[in-house]
């Protein structure tokens, strides 16, 4: 493929919000690799073209490859930086390692659809994989996290999105690619309405209802966006793109959390300065009334990647 090209990314990666998805996990079968990349291909082709028949109902998706699963499939070449989850654990603070074969988001603007969709993919990769989890998401509010909080509102904005969620040059072969990383959070949420809404602001580093974020001086060292603000060596912010939504029903609930990034280190750095903390122990409060289920690593190649592979 020509350098000079960019290749197309699958548009789900760094998608604006939705008022709803799908998230489809799938563990593949055995010895079905000639004839899983094709319908890998053919999928994500499938979730392309839909995006310009649905787009005044903003559809979008991607479907990524797990770290665990990459060299099975594709034996050739790896991205990079594609590793498993990074689980991490102290004292009751969990980040355990859930992985799965294959990710499928799906979003829209209309469930409808997404259901249709969610239905014909799992038709296209009948007699490959076995479907492990599926979870559907919401807009809550005027996109609030179950919590009651606005998330997102840091995200990296306009073109910008594609800078941090996307590889360049850096690693050729996989440009337009993405890093994925998703942890299924369930919220305690009868602990988390027990406590005075000036507690939980100082959990999360931002007011509430109208969502201004706290001077810096005000921000303790175990809030939420103290620990998840880094900068690397050279002073530079570590950004990622966050894809998440709420999802779940009354006797289960939560984050669905989704991170997409041209690398794989600013999550997993986060995701330390969340669970371990500072040297002084400052971990990451919101751990206190949230829990991971899960923790997966995928990579999301370009399109023209899949089908390139698959030709
Ligand atoms: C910011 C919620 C997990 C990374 C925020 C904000 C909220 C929030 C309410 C503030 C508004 C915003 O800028 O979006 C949550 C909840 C989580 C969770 C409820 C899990 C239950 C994580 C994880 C990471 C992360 C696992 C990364 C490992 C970030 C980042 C910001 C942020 C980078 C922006 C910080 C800033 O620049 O101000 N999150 N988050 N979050 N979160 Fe989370």
């Amino acid at each position: 493929m020509d350098s000079q090209v960019m290749p197309r990314e699958q548009l789900g990666v760094c998608a604006e919000g939705n008022l709803h998805s799908v998230y489809l996990m799938f563990n593949a079968n055995e010895s079905v690799e000639s004839d899983m990349r094709p319908c890998v291909a053919n999928v994500a082709q499938y979730i392309f073209e839909l995006a310009d028949q649905y787009s005044d109902s903003a559809f979008n998706g991607f479907v990524a490859i797990g770290a665990n699963y990459w060299d099975t499939l594709y034996p050739d070449a790896r991205p990079s930086q594609l590793k498993p989850f990074p689980a991490m654990n102290r004292d009751n603070r969990d980040a355990p390692a859930i992985e799965y074969d294959l990710f499928v988001q799906v979003r829209c603007d209309r469930f409808d659809i997404l259901h249709l969709v969610a239905n014909e993919v799992c038709q296209m990769f009948e007699g490959l994989v076995e479907l492990v989890d599926e979870e559907r998401g919401f807009r809550f509010l005027d996109s609030r996290d179950l919590t009651g909080f606005v998330d997102g509102t840091e995200n990296p904005k306009g073109r910008s999105r594609q800078e941090v969620a996307l590889i360049g040059d850096e690693d050729s072969p996989f440009k337009g690619g993405s890093y994925i990383h998703v942890q299924k959070f369930a919220h305690n949420l009868s602990k988390w309405n027990r406590l005075p809404v000036k507690k939980q602001e100082d959990i999360v580093g931002r007011t509430k209802s109208d969502n201004i974020e706290y001077a810096s001086a005000d921000k303790p060292l175990t809030s939420h966006i103290k620990r998840v603000n880094l900068k690397d060596s050279e002073g530079k912010s570590m950004e990622i793109l966050r894809q998440s939504m709420p999802y779940g029903s009354v006797k289960e609930q939560g984050l669905m959390f989704i991170s997409t990034c041209r690398n794989s280190v600013h999550f997993e750095k986060m995701l330390e300065s969340m669970v371990h903390g500072d040297n002084e122990g400052n971990h990451d409060h919101l751990l206190h009334f949230t829990q991971a289920l899960t923790g997966s690593s995928f990579f999301a190649p370009s399109l023209d990647f899949m089908i390139s592979v698959n030709g």
